[in-house]
């Protein structure tokens, strides 16, 4: 079976799409075969991601490794049904599959959190998206309870108790870090490590803003794959993207991964 990693987040922008590349990418140049699927079926910003990447491929003559991607069947089967047949039909080829969700609430979406191993939710550093974890007393700053999307990723935790699997691995990775802002930085830190020990997840430091991100996606490449385009010379700001996204593999803890870019 495939080590399911889903990544999901009611919420658009907040880098799930980049996140899914840049993690299916990762570990398809270390040797792992890497399945992808696309739940936002609207958008499809990360199968249009690997479709850029083939297309950049061809052009220049490369061959780097790559995500295998398949699209969810098409027809009148229910929700569960397709995503199943996708599921089976790439699952036997991958040791990792990678399923980005849609910012919204679906059903497929519900139903692929239930079948993940690990769940990353990326989280741009604002109280805006925090409300989606939990709701915060203006006042204080104190959390108040749980919001909507943890309360779906708390169904989908039962539902696989129900179904005798081992515990979802949450890691809510913290997106677009700005240089400035400390004193945001600062609270929204502190809140969720409040939170992640009421709820049960782990946060995990993940990517500064940067220009870099927008420029990556019509070639179809990640941080990871500049060395080997041609850039022989790394900016200073591309070194340190490309570290974070090693530490942030490395903080996924993923079974038979050990980094080593
Ligand atoms: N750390 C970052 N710095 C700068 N831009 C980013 C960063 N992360 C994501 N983006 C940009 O933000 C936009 C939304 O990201 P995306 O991954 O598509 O989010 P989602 O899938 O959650 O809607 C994209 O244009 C992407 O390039
Ligand atoms: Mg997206």
């Amino acid at each position: 079976m495939a080590h399911i990693i889903v990544v999901g987040n009611e919420k658009g922008g907040s880098g799930k799409s980049t996140t899914c590349m840049h993690v299916a990418t990762a570990l398809a140049r270390m040797g792992h075969r890497v399945g992808a699927l696309d739940l936002d079926l609207r958008q499809k910003s990360f199968a249009r991601y690997i479709e850029n990447r083939q297309a950049f491929l061809a052009r220049s003559g490369l061959t780097l490794p790559s995500p295998l991607y398949r699209d969810l069947p098409e027809g009148d089967a229910s929700d569960e049904d397709r995503l199943a047949a996708a599921m089976a039909g790439l699952g036997p080829q991958s040791d990792f599959l990678v399923i980005d969700c849609p910012g919204s609430h679906t059903r497929l979406s519900q139903l692929a959190h239930a079948m993940a191993d690990t769940l990353i939710t990326p989280l741009n550093d604002s109280f805006i998206d925090f409300d989606l974890l939990a709701r915060v007393d203006a006042e204080t700053g104190k959390v108040k309870g749980p919001s909507i999307y943890s309360e779906m990723v708390w169904s989908a935790r039962q539902m696989r108790a129900q179904a005798r699997r081992k515990p979802i691995d949450w890691i809510v990775l913290r997106n677009r870090l700005g240089s400035q802002q400390m004193h945001n930085k600062k609270k929204v830190g502190a809140a969720l490590e409040e939170l992640s020990r009421r709820i049960g997840f782990r946060v995990a430091p993940g990517f500064s803003e940067r220009v870099i991100f927008r420029e990556l996606f019509p070639r179809g490449l990640t941080l990871l794959d500049l060395k080997d385009t041609g850039v022989d010379q790394l900016t200073l700001s591309n070194v340190a993207a490309r570290q974070e996204v090693r530490d942030l593999i490395a903080e996924l803890r993923l079974p038979g991964v050990t980094p080593n870019f």
